[in-house]
Order: C-alpha cells, then structure tokens, then sequence
C-alpha cells in the first residue's frame, strides 16, 4: 500500500506544488531501516509506480524522507516516534501539522491511536493532529461500535478520516455535479420516473495475494458495506444545502439511516452469495476460491454478493435499488444504472422482448464517463425502432489528467475537508444496515452459497432478485469462461 499508493500519491501532490513548502515524510514500522533504506526503497516504488510523468523531482522529494523503526503494539515505542517527530520540527522549522496515516492491519486501528494519546500526540496545542486509517472500520456492528468508542476516547471526530477510496473516484463525485449542476437529471430522478436502480462492480481479478484478509471478511464486507452503500448513497441523496462536508454527509447520513431493515426472513430472497469455481477464463485456467492461498479448503466466504433492497423516503418510496459485486467476473466495471421506467403505451415494434426503457449509466471505471440510452428510429420504411446511445468520456476531456482517489483524499485531509471521508454514523448505519444478512449467511446453513466458474457473471439466480421479470442486470459484456469472447463495453 505504502509502495504502491500512498507515496506514489504524495509524489504526484509534490509534483503539482500541493505539499507545504516544508514537510517531512516519516515512515514508521517494525523493520529496522535507515533514512538512507527507505529513501531507496521509496525511489524504486514511485519509479514502478508514479502517477505522473514527472521524474525530475525524484531527489528533491525524496529528500523529505526519513524513516524510524517502531514496535507499533508497544506503548514504549511511542515515545520514539514522539522524539524523532520532534526532533525533525525543530531541524525542519515545521509546525505540529501532523498526519498519521494507518496503513497497518485492522487489528492496531484502536490500538494506534490510543498509543498516540497516551503520549500526547493527539494534543493540538501546536498544530492540528489528524489519523487516517483505511476501511475496514469494524467486522460487524458490534466491533464497528467498539472500535468507535476506543477512537472517540481520546480524538475527536474532525480529527478522524476514515478513507473509503471509492468516494475520492473523480466519477464517484461527478455523480453529485451530475446530478445537482444540471436541470435535465434532477426532475426525474425520483420514483415518479425511475423503474430501479442497479450499481454494479465486478472485477475480473481474483483475490490476489490476500487470501487471509478476505477468506475474513468476502464481498459484503469488502465492497458493499463502505464503497457501494456509499456510492447508492450518493446517488440518491437529496440536494445538500451547500458543499461543506457536514452538509453533504448529513445528507448520505439520511439516505442509510433510511434504508428499509431486511428482515432475517427474507434475507433469502434479497441477497444472493455466490463463490467462484475453477475455470478457463480468456483461455487461461483458473483456480477456484477455495485453492487460493491462504484460504481455507472449505471456506464459505462469499465472493459475489448482490442484494436488493429500498430507501424508505419520499423520493424513494418502492423502488429496487439493486448491489452486486464479485470477483473473477469477466470484466473489470463499476457502474450505476439508473432505469426510467417504460413509456406507458409503446407503440412500435420492437426486435426483442425487452421493454423499451430509457436508462442512464454513470460508468465510475474504466472509460469514465456517462451514457444516455433511448430509442431511435430505424432509417428506412416503416417505423421500425432500435436503442442507441448518447454518450461523453472523460477521455474526451483530453487535456485532463483524472487524479488518483488516493492523491485526492490524502490532500483533502490535509486541507482537513473531511466530505469525502466516511463519518462514525455513516458507518455504524451500514454495518446496522447489513447486519441481518451478515448473520444469517454466517448462521443459517439453508442459505446456499453458489458456485460460479470464473469469467461468469456470478450466479444465475441473482437474476431472480430483479422484480420486474421482463428485467435482468445490465449485463455490459458476455461470459469469458468461453475462450476467446472479449468484452465490449
Ligand atoms: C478494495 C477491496 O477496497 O477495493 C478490494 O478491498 C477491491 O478487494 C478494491 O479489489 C476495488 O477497488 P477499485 O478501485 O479497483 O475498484
């Protein structure tokens, strides 16, 4: 993360002149490394990994640089870093500004920052004090309301970031301009006019190298509770009063404090589990989920999840939203669909069943941009029908680099704009939101955990949760278990 990410990302806000003019840089972990180690280790990974085709600013950046070994499940450590931080203040002329970024285990997120506070380094008397750690915030409710209480012992919540990278995705928040910068959307974007809404995100990768951290947590955890509830969040929010983070997080606040509770008994049929299985995908084998390293051979952790549920609100009121997420599916994609419902009465023919419906997809990656489907006239006799699209890429904006989530939120934190962060109650909301689920695919063995082999959509009977049966998910490409099928999105 720290290689790949995190100083690749702070490179990219160096490059642009984003950083204070004075700052140090300071990485702290267990091994035993010198300034000297580090610098190099760091140069190699912003050379592998950079954002920017910037290189002559390497040195200069690098310089920055500093490094000290420290045992981070060690109250007496922390007098170390305490030390060094200070030392490099007063050699650096650089005020108390500090950011202390958690790229560490879960495990240490209540620990760390009790650490910290122990030794003083939650006091802002000198600057303010600020702690980011990356999701997951919690395993369940209950852990999520315990680690909630342990940071709120001793830090404040303007001093908490907790990263969710899809909200720092450029498309992410574009849905908000989308939506509120233009007259076209926002009349119809209500349940007068909207049949369902669909958020998709499939990867085609597997679970790479991080068997032990997901065969704990699958795709509920991983993708639905913080990046998908929070993208539904924003797409159907209702106008903030004004872009200040606490109005617009009040109102994503609203949307999941009013997500309709699913009942344990019908979890069975508002959310699917599905787990991947050996195959041939674009000509390649493929292992199953349960050969992966690091997995147990009988695990039944899920990695597909869709779920169907309702936003109980005015605007809202009785539509399906629908989530689906899973890995080794055959194409990399995430994006909503909004669905307007059909015209009343359709008068010409149509080459297929489907009904005829307008829908408007806000692809979030890749090829980012926006896409209008209607219908269209068939040149020739007769009135003959057919779906085309209208459509913008970003690409198009062709003298715009889009920044990476990581470069984006790293430097909001340190402007201390906290919109793009998740909030305790937000938080808690969708832990509470998905608890049913969570408890009854871990406890009621009659749920069935479904196989798909990799480079299919996941399993088929997720198409059973869409209500309206002339309906399916918006499949954006065909199954890759058969060689030699390439995506078209
Ligand atoms: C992470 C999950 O939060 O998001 C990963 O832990 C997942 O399992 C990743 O692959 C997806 O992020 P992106 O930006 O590639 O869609």
């Amino acid at each position: 993360m720290t290689k790949r990410k995190l100083v690749p990302a702070l490179y990219t806000l160096f490059v642009q002149d984003l950083l204070p003019e004075r700052f140090a840089l300071l990485g702290v972990s267990r091994s035993s490394l010198t300034d000297t180690d580090f610098r190099s280790k760091m140069k190699k990974a912003i050379h592998e990994f950079k954002e920017i085709e910037d290189n002559d600013k390497i040195d200069e950046f690098i310089k920055q640089l500093y490094y000290t070994s420290v045992l981070l499940d060690d109250a007496a450590s922390y007098e170390t870093l305490k030390q060094r931080l200070e030392q490099l203040r007063a050699a650096l002329n650089i005020r108390g500004n500090t950011i202390f970024y958690l790229s560490t285990p879960p495990s240490l997120y209540g620990t760390i920052p009790l650490h910290l506070a122990l030794v003083g380094l939650n006091k802002q008397e000198d600057g303010w004090k600020r702690v980011i750690i990356e999701k997951p915030f919690g395993y369940d409710l209950e852990s999520a309301l315990i680690l909630r209480d342990k940071l709120l012992k001793d830090w404040d919540e303007d001093q908490l970031f907790r990263i969710d990278h899809y909200l720092g995705k450029e498309t992410v928040q574009n849905l908000m301009v989308t939506r509120f910068a233009n007259g076209t959307f926002e009349p119809l974007w209500n349940r007068n006019y909207i049949n369902h809404v669909e958020i998709t995100s499939s990867e085609s990768i597997g679970i790479e190298n991080r068997g032990g951290y997901y065969d704990t947590s699958g795709a509920l955890r991983d993708m639905v509770q913080n990046h998908l509830l929070h993208v539904a969040g924003i797409t159907a929010m209702e106008s903030p009063s004004s872009m200040e983070p606490t109005a617009i997080r009040n109102e994503i606040l609203k949307v999941f404090q009013s997500l309709r509770p699913i009942r344990k008994e019908d979890v069975k049929n508002h959310a699917i589990r599905g787990q991947y299985t050996a195959a041939t995908m674009n000509g390649e084998k493929l292992i199953g989920y349960r050969e992966e390293d690091g997995v147990n051979p009988d695990s039944d952790t899920e990695t597909y999840a869709a779920l169907k549920f309702y936003i109980d609100n005015w605007r809202w009121g009785g539509v399906p939203f629908y989530i689906r997420t899973g890995k080794r599916l055959p194409t990399r994609v995430t994006e909503v669909v909004i669905h307007f419902k059909p015209t009343p009465h359709f008068l010409f023919a149509q080459k297929t069943a489907a009904k005829s419906c307008n829908y408007l997809i806000i692809r979030i990656q890749p090829d980012e941009g926006l896409l209008l489907k209607f219908t269209m006239k068939t040149p020739g006799s007769g009135f003959e029908v057919q779906d085309v699209n209208m459509d913008f890429h970003y690409s198009d904006l062709n003298d715009q680099r889009i920044p990476s989530a990581y470069e984006r939120l790293i430097h909001d934190s340190m402007k201390g704009d906290a919109t793009l962060f998740a909030r305790t109650e937000e938080v808690i909301e969708a832990w509470k939101f998905l608890s049913p689920v969570i408890d009854c695919w871990k406890n009621d063995k009659t749920i069935p955990l479904f196989g798909y082999p990799v480079g299919t959509w996941g399993p088929e009977v997720a198409d059973d949760l869409i209500e309206d049966k002339e309906m399916t998910w918006r499949y954006p490409c065909r199954n890759l278990s058969k060689d030699g099928i390439y995506c078209e999105l």
